[in-house]
């Protein structure tokens, strides 16, 4: 969507990835089937800096997948912070752990493994940020479960709100993601309780704010 000269100098031009997200980064297109999924260099970074800027001490992140972006969210964190992940896949445990581990964040992370639409009603927690990276087809539901356990003021960041440019289209009736991401992007503009900007960085994000 932007001039890819533009968006390689934008990455050229922005502080380089540490060498564990690097590795993190590599090993997961070495060894998953949908690498693309994993947050990356620019997004990490902005992930990393929204944390820090909210002062977040308690983040909820509905996706885990190897850990990128938890790492990420975790590096904003006090030292008496934690960020909860949640993730369905047991496959995928095993890689996220040893890099948490290794950039010292196991403690401060509380790692869920099974359904997130199960799992949320379980943490009695209030957020100061949520990012939304699980299946597009719950997005919507997701945000009904969490909208509660935000505090007033706090963040929902939701990532793929362009669905690859599928927004702008009339979708395939059983294609529940794209569906579920144009119902996600209607309800947030229309629900007077939030605030929110869509970022056009990648794959769009959306950056909520309850009142
Ligand atoms: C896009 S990836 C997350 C990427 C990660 N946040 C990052 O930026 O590095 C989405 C993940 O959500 C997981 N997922 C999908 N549906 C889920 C559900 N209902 N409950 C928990 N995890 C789910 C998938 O297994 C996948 O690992």
């Amino acid at each position: 969507m932007i001039d890819p000269k533009l968006e390689k100098y934008a990455e050229e031009h922005s502080s380089k990835e540490s060498d564990l997200l690097y590795r993190l980064n590599r090993e997961t297109h070495l060894k998953m089937i949908h690498p693309r999924m994993l947050s990356g260099a620019m997004q990490g970074k902005l992930l990393e800096m929204l944390s820090c800027m909210i002062q977040a001490k308690n983040i909820l992140e509905i996706g885990t997948y190897t850990g990128y972006s938890a790492i990420c969210l975790a590096k904003g964190l006090p030292a008496d912070g934690v960020l909860h992940t949640i993730e369905m896949n047991p496959e995928l445990e095993s890689i996220a752990k040893k890099y948490f581990a290794e950039a010292e964040i196991e403690h401060q992370v509380n790692y869920h493994l099974g359904n997130a639409l199960e799992i949320i009603p379980q943490i009695n927690e209030a957020f100061d940020l949520v990012f939304l990276d699980a299946d597009k087809e719950n997005y919507l539901n997701y945000y009904h479960l969490i909208f509660d356990k935000i505090r007033p003021g706090g963040y929902i960041l939701a990532d793929n709100v362009f669905w690859s440019g599928k927004v702008l289209t009339t979708p395939d009736p059983h294609d529940k993601e794209a569906l579920g991401i144009i119902e996600f992007n209607e309800y947030i503009q229309q629900d007077d309780r939030v605030e929110n900007v869509i970022l056009p960085l990648r794959d769009g994000l959306s950056l909520i704010r309850k009142k």
